[in-house]
């Protein structure tokens, strides 16, 4: 089935690295043609900018990425026109949602932009919940798709009964996660933020709050507090190294510790840190704890997992702040990109 498609749309596209305000400009781009194979055509209506969109866009250099590159993962959108191969569960007039795959960011195919022609094989695609808005839709699936992955990982299972300790718990992917740590049966979700927003995320099932600007260093204060009754896992969004290489003091010993952030200190310390944690034996001063770290890579089992999350009610967006189209660089981050 086809539709209208207007000849040009708008579109905030980028061409070198940087930080957004100097980099986003908004253009008029050429719209895209009918959708083949299995593929979709939505009207964007939100598009989720997240910490690590912003973060991409100043790092990654330009030569790595498309020319005139559309920001952004998350969204929500109306279908106007399916491929023949489309799922026959995706229908013209459908309200959807979900995240792109990570070669979007490479592509330069975002979601900040009015229309977008996506394969629904390699993107997750899917029906809006009844008990969500489009606005609530348009950034909820790479924090809920995040916590599936990390559940999956650190083998957190249903009823799981589980100690879990959450850094940089307020944030996207860390209020994600503690919803998904609570309805997993978590026993305790122990959220680490700051003291402003200890309500927002006990609102979301965290137990206990520990504000990091006030216990220097954390490791130690962690040491002191669950030393004697040590945690199941640790999901730290922050990429604090310390936390990890301390973690024997708090962590049990058959405990995992998962890592989804970037090392505050960098890329490239990112990646050493990545394959130190994972490779460096015990035997020659290795950390004795689990680490796990992985991209978001997903799969059916994935979207499914959201969708019963989001539409059972179990998980909500955290919506920092609403903007126009046209305000897109009135945004910021929470933490330094
Ligand atoms: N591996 C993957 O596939 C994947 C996918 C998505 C995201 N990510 C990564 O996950 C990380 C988190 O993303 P996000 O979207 O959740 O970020 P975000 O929404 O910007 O949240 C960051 C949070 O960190 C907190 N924070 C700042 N400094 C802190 C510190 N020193 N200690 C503890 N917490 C601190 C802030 O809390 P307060 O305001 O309370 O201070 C803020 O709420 C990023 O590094 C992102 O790149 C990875």
């Amino acid at each position: 089935m086809s539709a209208d498609i207007p000849p040009t749309m708008k579109a905030w596209t980028y061409s070198r690295a940087g930080p957004h305000r100097q980099v986003l400009s908004l253009n008029t781009i050429p719209s895209l043609k009918p959708p083949t194979g299995d593929q979709v055509l939505v009207k964007v209506a939100y598009s989720g900018l997240n910490y690590g969109d912003l973060k991409s866009m100043k790092m990654i250099p330009s030569i790595f990425r498309a020319k005139n590159s559309v920001p952004a993962m998350d969204w929500s959108g109306t279908i106007l026109a399916v491929g023949p191969s489309a799922p026959p569960s995706l229908v013209v007039g459908m309200k959807v949602f979900g995240v792109l795959a990570m070669e979007a960011i490479f592509t330069g195919q975002g979601t900040l932009r009015e229309y977008m022609c996506i394969s629904t094989k390699k993107h997750m695609v899917a029906p809006v919940p009844d008990n969500c808005t489009m606005e609530e839709a348009g950034c909820i699936a790479i924090a809920a798709t995040m916590a599936h992955l990390i559940c999956k990982h650190a083998g957190i299972k249903e009823d799981c009964g589980l100690r879990i300790l959450v850094n940089g718990a307020s944030g996207g992917c860390g209020s994600g996660f503690i919803q998904a740590a609570v309805a997993m049966g978590a026993k305790e979700v122990i959220a680490i933020c700051s003291a402003p927003n200890f309500e927002l995320v006990q609102s979301l099932g965290a137990t206990r709050a520990i504000d990091y600007r006030d216990k220097k260093p954390l490791h130690g204060y962690l040491a002191k507090e669950f030393g004697d009754r040590k945690i199941d896992v640790v999901v730290d969004t922050m990429g604090a190294q310390d936390l990890y290489t301390n973690s024997p003091k708090y962590l049990k010993e058959d405990g995992v510790f998962v890592n989804i952030g970037d090392y505050t200190s960098g890329t490239l310390l990112t990646a050493f840190y990545w394959l130190l944690n994972l490779f460096w034996p015990r035997w020659l001063g290795g950390t004795p704890r689990k680490f796990v770290m992985f991209g978001p890579d997903f799969g059916p089992d994935t979207v499914q997992w959201v969708q019963r999350m989001v539409g059972g009610g179990k998980m909500k967006a955290v919506i920092d702040r609403s903007v126009g189209f046209d305000q897109v660089l009135e945004v910021s981050t929470r933490r330094e990109l």
